[in-house]
């Protein structure tokens, strides 16, 4: 049995990925979705054309990860896509957030995605993909935003190593890199609180979409718009004392 396996499924990016992926990808016999969140997975379920199992699974607890290796070892799937999309960004200085809130960005963003991948890994074969969702702020520090980018930047730095290590194995990791989406990440009031985010703002759809894309063509990175590609090609030519200065002034 082929299937894509999916964390953060319950909604944004992740839910967007399990309705993308059972539209197009044929060969694909059943989407396994991961969230805490039944109520949101059995929607979804409805939603979705193909087969869905719900692994309803807290991935900041012990539990979550037995109840994911047994399903995997009693099942025996071909696993042809993994998508880590579980993660949570909260705003913030170091001094001032409280440490059991950036405690959960560290676990859930790095060490979730990494326990996930690793659970997955003798599951996949040639061609499989593994598509890991990181973010722009990966691509350098940002004040007041420090630990999520700080997370992403980890999510970004293992998934390219690990592209290379598991490259003999014919699987292919793509690192997704995308600037603020619309999606339930922001909050109660949907939306963050600097203005040019909020003029950056792209939907889950086009996001998702072409992360399929360039996953399909072995892409190791996926930068949706023109606008995180320029502050991409940014962080890689200027100083980053001024890269930082202008993320004072602008974010
Ligand atoms: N939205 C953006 O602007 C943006 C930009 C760049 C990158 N990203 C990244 O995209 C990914 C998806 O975010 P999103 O925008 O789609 O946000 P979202 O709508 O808030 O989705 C977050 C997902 O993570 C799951 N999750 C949270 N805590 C969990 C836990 N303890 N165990 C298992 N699952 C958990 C949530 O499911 P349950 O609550 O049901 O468990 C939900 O499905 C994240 O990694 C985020 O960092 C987002």
């Amino acid at each position: 049995m082929n299937i894509a396996l999916i964390t953060g499924a319950s909604s944004g990016i992740g839910r967007e990925f399990a309705k993308q992926i059972a539209k197009k990808w044929r060969h694909i016999d059943e989407i396994w979705v991961v969230a805490r969140r039944r109520e949101r997975l059995e929607t979804l379920k409805k939603q979705c054309g193909l087969t869905i199992k719900i692994v309803c699974a807290d991935l900041l607890l012990e539990e979550g990860y037995l109840l994911l290796k047994r399903e995997l070892k009693e099942n025996r799937p071909a696993v042809r896509i993994v998508v880590n999309a579980a993660g949570v960004g909260k705003d913030g200085t170091i001094a001032d957030m409280d440490w059991e809130v950036q405690e959960e960005m560290i676990q859930l963003n790095c060490l979730a995605l990494s326990r996930v991948t690793k659970i997955c890994l003798p599951y996949l074969s040639v061609g499989s993909r593994v598509i890991q969702v990181a973010s722009a702020a990966a691509f350098g520090p940002q004040p007041g935003f420090a630990v999520y980018a700080a997370t992403k930047a980890y999510v970004l730095s293992y998934s390219r190593a690990l592209a290379e290590e598991v490259r003999g194995r014919g699987i292919i990791v793509t690192s997704v890199c995308p600037g603020p989406v619309d999606t339930e990440f922001f909050g109660k009031d949907g939306k963050p609180v600097s203005k040019l985010k909020q003029k950056s703002m792209a939907k889950p759809e086009d996001v998702v979409r072409k992360a399929l894309l360039d996953s399909a063509k072995k892409k190791r990175l996926s930068v949706y718009k023109p606008s995180m590609k320029a502050v991409h090609a940014a962080w890689k030519v200027m100083p980053t004392t001024w890269m930082l200065l202008l993320m004072k002034k602008f974010l």
